[in-house]
């Protein structure tokens, strides 16, 4: 695996690869690497000949400097997970790499999805990852892009910006590919975040995958979202220390929460606070 810190030296190993004809995939991560990481860059295996990672923690997404500062950095321990899972190039850089001259400012909106559930609690924080994202698709310019499931709003988002960008011509087509949420064998979705959980702390986090595993396993096709909302809620009134933030039933085409009466597929999303820790969770459910 080549590490490359400037943008100059990223373009020049991207380069070679493409003039050799590879497909190049990409896999934009924050480091904390974990196996739903390592579950990524199979995915961007399986799909291309050339798997680019970078690291880079975007200050532009976090609405609070103690959040930012306290996001976990481990560059040896994610340098060894990466190689081993088989990526090509890692991306490393600094900020000044990815906005020069001081110049961090948003360049992305996210609209009106942008500012709901996630959104709504971190404020800025979705304009300030598709600045990102774009910023790293201007540069790496892959054929293929891998997100993680877990991130819900984060995916549409990128899908939808990137819809945008090629169908006005600033963009060549990327392929967005969704993997899968990757969980601990008592449900817990992986996330970089999770390193901040005690061990009972863990164990509360587990309302969220339950809330989600209830409904699923407990609501039928016409039950209604009245239900799957009162038995979800229970999960949390039932687990104090899992502080909901939301708890909402949305369309996964439009991400717009279903209406009342609403018969069908519904992506179930949840977040919640555990010691301090901000987690989220989502899965598809029939209601
Ligand atoms: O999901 C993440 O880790 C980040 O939001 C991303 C996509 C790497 C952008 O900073």
């Amino acid at each position: 695996m080549k590490i490359v810190r400037t943008v100059a030296d990223l373009e020049h190993e991207i380069s070679k690869a493409r003039s050799s004809g590879k497909k190049i995939s990409f896999v934009p991560t924050m480091g904390a690497i974990h196996l739903g990481h390592v579950s990524l860059i199979e995915l961007a295996k399986s799909n291309s000949e050339f798997v680019v990672a970078s690291i880079f923690v975007n200050p532009l997404q976090f609405d609070s400097v103690t959040d930012l500062e306290q996001y976990p950095k481990h560059e040896a321990a994610d340098i060894k997970a990466l190689e081993s899972s088989g990526t090509d190039v890692l991306f490393l850089p600094t900020v000044e790499q990815i906005y020069p001259n001081g110049n961090a400012v948003v360049t992305q909106s996210a609209g009106l999805v942008g500012s709901l559930f996630e959104g709504k609690s971190r404020k800025g924080h979705f304009d300030g990852m598709l600045t990102v994202v774009s910023r790293l698709f201007d540069l790496v310019q892959p054929n293929v892009a891998i997100f993680g499931a877990k991130d819900a709003q984060q995916l549409f988002l990128v899908k939808q910006m990137v819809r945008e960008q090629i169908g006005s011509g600033l963009r060549e087509p990327i392929e967005i590919i969704e993997a899968p949420t990757v969980r601990e064998p008592g449900g817990l979705a992986l996330s970089s975040r999770n390193e901040r959980l005690s061990a009972p702390e863990q164990t509360k986090a587990l309302a969220l995958s339950k809330a989600i595993e209830l409904v699923s396993s407990n609501v039928e096709l016409g039950a209604g979202v009245a239900l799957a909302h009162r038995l979800a809620s229970s999960v949390f009134s039932a687990t104090p220390e899992a502080k909901l933030d939301y708890l909402a039933f949305v369309n996964p085409e439009t991400f717009e929460p279903v209406s009342d009466g609403f018969t069908g597929r519904a992506l179930m999303i949840v977040a919640a606070e555990v010691g301090g820790v901000r987690l989220i969770d989502n899965g598809l459910v029939t209601l």
